[in-house]
């Protein structure tokens, strides 16, 4: 799995845990993805490209390096997706941000779309495409074709957790995408659910069961 890093870092699996537990509350729980959609953001960003430049400090000019405005994109799978967003925005507040709706139908599994919306110029952007949950791997799989539509390649996936199905599935559509996740669990149920996962994150982050 050449091309998917575990950031199994102590404060993640200390946030995980509490994520994961069914008695932590909706706000706390927002609160935590977010917090380790920034952990995860610091390890998926450094690839990226940064501009030369320079700067003058108190005492004499410097080079430096700046993230190029215009040029980071973050793409949340709606619902849960957003709920990694401003985690990544908290280090990269000029990224443009798309959106891709899509539910898995209940008993298929499969993605259904409903709302698509990318930056222009997204073709030539670092793409960040975010949602808590690589289960099946349906729903990423067919965000990053939608993506990939756009002429864009450089495209990285974020999770907070993942299962082998859901890698499995996403290296076989999409092996150039680089996969960063929390944690990698044990596996899918008879529901399309990740065990021991942390059920529905959709309805986790918004109250809505
Ligand atoms: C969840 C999750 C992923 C998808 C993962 O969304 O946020 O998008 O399931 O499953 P998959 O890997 O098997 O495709 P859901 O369909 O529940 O929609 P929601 O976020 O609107 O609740
Ligand atoms: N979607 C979720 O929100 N949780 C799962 O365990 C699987 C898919």
């Amino acid at each position: 799995m050449s091309n998917l890093t575990i950031v199994d870092h102590p404060l993640v699996k200390h946030k995980i845990t509490l994520l994961r537990s069914k008695f932590t509350e909706v706000q706390q729980f927002r609160a935590l993805m977010q917090e380790l959609s920034m952990l995860l953001a610091y390890e998926a960003t450094r690839g990226v490209r940064v501009e030369e430049t320079t700067c003058e400090t108190p005492l004499m000019k410097t080079a430096g390096h700046l993230l190029s405005p215009g040029k980071i994109a973050i793409v949340p799978i709606l619902r849960a997706g957003l709920g990694m967003v401003d985690g990544l925005l908290n280090f990269m507040p000029m990224a443009r941000v798309g959106h891709i709706g899509l539910y898995r139908d209940h008993e298929s599994l499969k993605p259904i779309e409903y709302y698509c919306k990318l930056p222009d110029g997204i073709a030539n952007m670092e793409v960040f495409v975010v949602d808590p949950m690589l289960a099946t791997g349906g729903s990423v799989a067919h965000s990053i074709s939608i993506v990939k539509k756009t002429g864009a390649t450089r495209i990285r996936f974020l999770c907070v957790v993942a299962c082998p199905e859901g890698i499995e599935c996403l290296k076989k559509a999409h092996p150039d995408v680089d996969i960063f996740t929390c944690v990698l669990d044990e596996k899918l149920n008879e529901r399309g659910y990740i065990l021991p996962g942390l059920g529905d994150a959709g309805d986790r982050l918004y109250g809505t069961k």
